[in-house]
């Protein structure tokens, strides 16, 4: 299987499985001399861990990420950055019943399509499990994206129908301490309450519900992303669609562009502050696949998570009629979407701390 590595000076590999004994994720290219410690992974480890809440799923999962190599008396050595975190709620048994079953939703049939084998135990590489090897990679690049003065964040923005306005000129470091105060990662207590009221809904009937997460960088400098397929929203865009259960990618107005005129979405250039700005963000942050200095600013959608407690109609791996149903005691997340939050956080990292590396050789200093 090819294809787990991101990036092109900052990049990561990413290996293992939900029922492995480890998974793990090696960073290349990081420069040296970046402060690191191992409870800096272990702090974001722990946002993206389920147990967190009674709004994710019970699991517990004390995630703890060991370095192994790439670090020495505290800071990067600018050598490969190697961080395991061993599996230790590996109980395969409970899979036993479902193993000759496709599961709707989920990515078994096309593994045995492609591969003609899976490991019925979990979802083998397409596991959620594996964003935690991207989010202990995305707490290194968010210490190097802060050396350059960038902040990044992420929200739960929606679920069903319960949405916020996107939060305008919110201090970085307020608003990412009000997503995480939160048992939904929603700074706004109002839809968070709304959320709330969703989701138990939701897991009482067995089922479960989709969300939008926002992603934020700033201030942002101008000049990051190349113009063609290096684009910076086109990497955002491969970033966060490469993430299990995604639905959807917008940058800046996404989608609702298509209802506004040209003379209301173009944003017009003013200088506030002494720089160039504009006087709106409808672009999101970005044109002709460059950072404008503007905010970033994009949204993911995160369809329903798809184990549910319901009964549903499917087919054996032979091709026979089948009911499918999960194992007694099995996990139920009733909104995926929460848990990606730190997730989407991290990718944001990665791609903006790739970026700023592959600006470093642009053009001629003068
Ligand atoms: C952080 C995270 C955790 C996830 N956990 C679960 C889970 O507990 N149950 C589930 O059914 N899907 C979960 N998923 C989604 C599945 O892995 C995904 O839907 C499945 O592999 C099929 O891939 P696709 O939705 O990208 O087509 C999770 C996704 C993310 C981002």
């Amino acid at each position: 299987m090819a294809s787990n590595r991101f990036g092109n000076i900052f990049t990561i590999t990413t290996w293992g499985e939900s029922h492995g004994k480890a998974i793990g994720v090696v960073i290349d290219g990081c420069p040296a001399g970046l402060p690191l410690e191992e409870a800096d992974i272990n702090a974001a480890l722990a946002l993206r861990s389920p147990g967190l809440n009674p709004y994710t799923s019970p699991r517990k999962e004390a995630d703890r990420a060991e370095i192994y190599s790439g670090v020495f008396e505290g800071a990067t050595t600018g050598t490969p950055i190697s961080i395991v975190i061993f599996n230790k709620d590996a109980d395969s048994s409970k899979y036993e019943p479902i193993k000759d079953l496709l599961r709707p939703g989920h990515a078994n049939y096309t593994y045995l399509e492609k591969y003609g084998r899976f490991d019925y135990r979990g979802g083998g590489r397409s596991s959620g499990r594996e964003t935690a090897c991207r989010v202990a990679a995305g707490a290194v690049a968010r210490k190097l994206l802060k050396e350059e003065g960038i902040e990044v964040a992420a929200f739960l923005s929606q679920v069903g129908s319960a949405r916020m306005a996107d939060p305008i000129g919110e201090e970085f470091a307020s608003l990412r301490q009000s997503v995480y105060a939160n048992p939904v990662f929603c700074p706004d207590p109002h839809t968070a309450e709304a959320m709330m009221k969703l989701i138990e809904a939701a897991k009482d009937r067995g089922d479960s519900l989709g969300g939008v997460v926002t992603f934020l960088a700033g201030p942002m400098p101008t000049g990051l992303g190349d113009p063609v397929y290096e684009k910076l929203e086109a990497n955002l865009a491969k970033a966060m669609m490469s993430l299990p259960a995604t639905k959807g990618f917008e940058i800046g107005s996404g989608f609702q562009s298509v209802e506004m005129t040209a003379f209301q979405h173009n944003d017009q250039f003013i200088v506030q502050e002494g720089r160039v700005q504009t006087a709106t963000n409808y672009a999101g942050g970005t044109l002709g696949g460059i950072s404008t200095g503007m905010p970033l600013i994009g949204r993911v959608a995160f369809k329903p998570t798809s184990s549910i407690m319901k009964e549903q109609k499917t087919l054996s791996t032979e091709g026979k009629e089948a009911k499918f149903a999960l194992p007694e005691g099995s996990r139920h997340d009733p909104c995926v979407a929460i848990r990606a939050v730190p997730v989407v956080e991290a990718m944001l990292a990665l791609v903006l701390a790739d970026a700023v590396l592959m600006n470093r050789c642009v053009r001629v200093k003068r």
